[in-house]
């Protein structure tokens, strides 16, 4: 199963902050907000992972992030020319994805929530065995999201592109998983009406074949599209209050490897020695310690 991050677009949203800076790379709390979707397909069991950029943007990605090796992963990168849709990272990720099932998560996505891995579990054995899964988070403001349309059983029966009247408050949010063959459905995603290949389409396709399961995150969770302001903030803030109480570093890419095995002592020594004069490196001594 191989991973796609969508961290391109125009980013006018923010400016003039992104005027200088990709916003996938500014921080939230102590680490950029690139580390979130990292971190969640790296829960996901996921160590191929293309990361599509804006050509302007592509090395500074590679010097925060190289080959991946330093995280136990495998990273590569392609260049995204123009913000074309979602479903672009499809088509632009083909040769990547080599036919493979796959998750793809927006680069200013967060997510948080116990039982989170076991869910992202569930959605990769769905794609392995032939579907496609949506997550699903209720919203106040739907009319701004990608919306699901559920039946009594929680099973998706519409998903809308931003509807000017919503069928439901659940958001569709920027995590997705497909099975083998998205690349080729993606390609016949025909562009919407503001000239983007939606992947509300994409997903629509898979609902129409019986192909699109759905999984709620329920009261517990908390999810961000961090693409103004005040969501930026009030992501910081959470995540700042969880570390605290927690005593922890959440969507720690050095802890999350070194857990599974993806790297060795001396690797995670030399990452809390580099982040040695804050939180993040204390953290990672800790790690170290707690695993003697
Ligand atoms: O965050 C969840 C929502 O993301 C979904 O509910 C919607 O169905 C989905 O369309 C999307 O809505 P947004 O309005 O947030 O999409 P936006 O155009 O802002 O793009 C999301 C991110 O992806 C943004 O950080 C920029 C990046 N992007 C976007 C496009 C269109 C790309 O890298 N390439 C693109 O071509």
């Amino acid at each position: 199963m191989k991973g796609i991050i969508l961290a391109g677009g125009s980013g006018t949203r923010l400016y003039p902050i992104t005027e200088g800076i990709s916003k996938q790379l500014m921080p939230i709390y102590d680490k950029p907000m690139i580390f979130y979707p990292i971190s969640v397909l790296m829960l996901a069991d996921i160590r191929d992972i293309l990361i599509i950029t804006t050509p302007e943007d592509r090395p500074r990605f590679e010097q925060l992030l190289g080959d991946g090796s330093k995280f136990g992963i495998n990273l590569s990168y392609a260049i995204q020319p123009e913000p074309r849709g979602l479903a672009d990272a499809f088509i632009v990720g083909e040769k990547f994805l080599n036919g493979e099932a796959c998750a793809m998560i927006l680069g200013d996505n967060i997510f948080y929530g116990n039982g989170f891995t076991k869910l992202l579990a569930n959605a990769r054995d769905n794609a392995e065995s032939g579907y496609a899964t949506n997550f699903g988070f209720r919203v106040h403001d739907p009319e701004r999201f990608g919306i699901m349309e559920l039946d009594e059983e929680n099973n998706i029966i519409s998903v809308e592109e931003k509807p000017s009247v919503p069928k439901s408050d659940f958001a569709v949010t920027g995590l997705y998983f497909y099975p083998a063959g998205v690349s080729e459905l993606a390609k016949q995603v025909k562009p919407s009406d503001r000239g983007e290949i939606e992947i509300t389409t994409l997903n629509d396709m898979y609902l129409q074949a019986g192909k699109l399961k759905g999984e709620l995150l329920g009261g517990g969770f908390c999810w961000f599209d961090t693409g103004t302001f005040d969501s930026q903030m009030d992501a910081a803030a959470l995540i700042r209050a969880l570390e605290t109480n927690q005593s922890r570093i959440l969507a720690c890419l050095e802890q999350i490897a070194f857990d599974r095995g993806w790297i060795t002592r001396d690797q995670l020594a030399e990452r809390a020695k580099l982040c040695r004069k804050n939180k993040y490196g204390e953290f990672l001594t800790k790690v170290l310690e707690d695993a003697r």
